[in-house]
């Protein structure tokens, strides 16, 4: 059966019962970047909030975050494992880097390295089962090889996560290549598919944000 579909107002509900904290962390943090130009394609509160319970819930400590941005998802993600824990996060712009950098000094956040280059080249140098816990969030079109990549390097009963599985909406729909979300919406098409038929991830999309596919990993 089908859930409640969530309008405006259910949706202040949640962020203001649960998710105050991850709001004033995101305003806080996106005022930098807005100064600085950039999107605001960041996770969405509850979004952070989810992602803070499943950290607590298999006691992280090594995360990867795939898509910097601003350094929204790495802070909530090195606060959600504390201070012995640690946050690689990727990230192909300098720009983006440096915006982030500059977020985590000011807010006191030490535990996250941000790397810049190709995500899926970093990735693809980095040793089998580093991580706790691994979040998808950069260009789409590489989803289904980030999904490869975190498979060999999420440890036995980590957590792959990856943003944006409901693709704005249009994941149920049949694009034609005219459209101008064609490419990402049938990467994140094929990347949850694999996430779906994956043996060794057991998964489903939450309807959270625009959907947030999430998996554990049985090795
Ligand atoms: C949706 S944003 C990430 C948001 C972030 N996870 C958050 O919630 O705060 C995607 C980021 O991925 C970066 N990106 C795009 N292509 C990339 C690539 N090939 N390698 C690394 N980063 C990439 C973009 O520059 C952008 O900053």
């Amino acid at each position: 059966m089908k859930g409640t579909p969530l309008n405006d107002q259910l949706f202040e509900y949640i962020v203001h019962n649960f998710a105050e904290n991850e709001r004033t962390l995101l305003e806080h943090m996106a005022a930098r970047a807005q100064a600085a130009g950039m999107p605001m394609i960041m996770i969405s509160e509850e979004q952070a909030r989810f992602v803070g319970v499943f950290l607590r819930a298999i006691k992280a400590r090594r995360v990867l975050d795939v898509g910097t941005l601003f350094g929204y998802s790495a802070a909530i993600m090195a606060r959600s494992i504390g201070a012995e824990g640690d946050v690689i996060s990727l990230e192909f712009s300098e720009k983006h880097a440096l915006v982030a950098r500059e977020n985590l000094a000011d807010l006191g956040i030490p535990n996250v390295t941000v790397r810049t280059g190709p995500a899926l080249d970093a990735m693809q140098k980095m040793a089998d089962n580093s991580f706790d816990f691994i979040l998808i969030d950069a260009d789409k079109p590489n989803y289904s090889n980030y999904l490869k990549e975190s498979l060999r390097l999420i440890k036995n009963g980590g957590v792959i996560a990856g943003d944006n599985a409901l693709a704005w909406g249009k994941i149920a729909s049949t694009l034609t290549n005219d459209d101008s979300d064609y490419a990402s919406v049938t990467a994140i098409q094929q990347f949850n598919q694999a996430f779906a038929h994956e043996g060794a991830l057991f998964g489903v999309i939450c309807a959270i944000g625009d959907g947030m596919a999430i998996g554990v990993v049985s090795k």
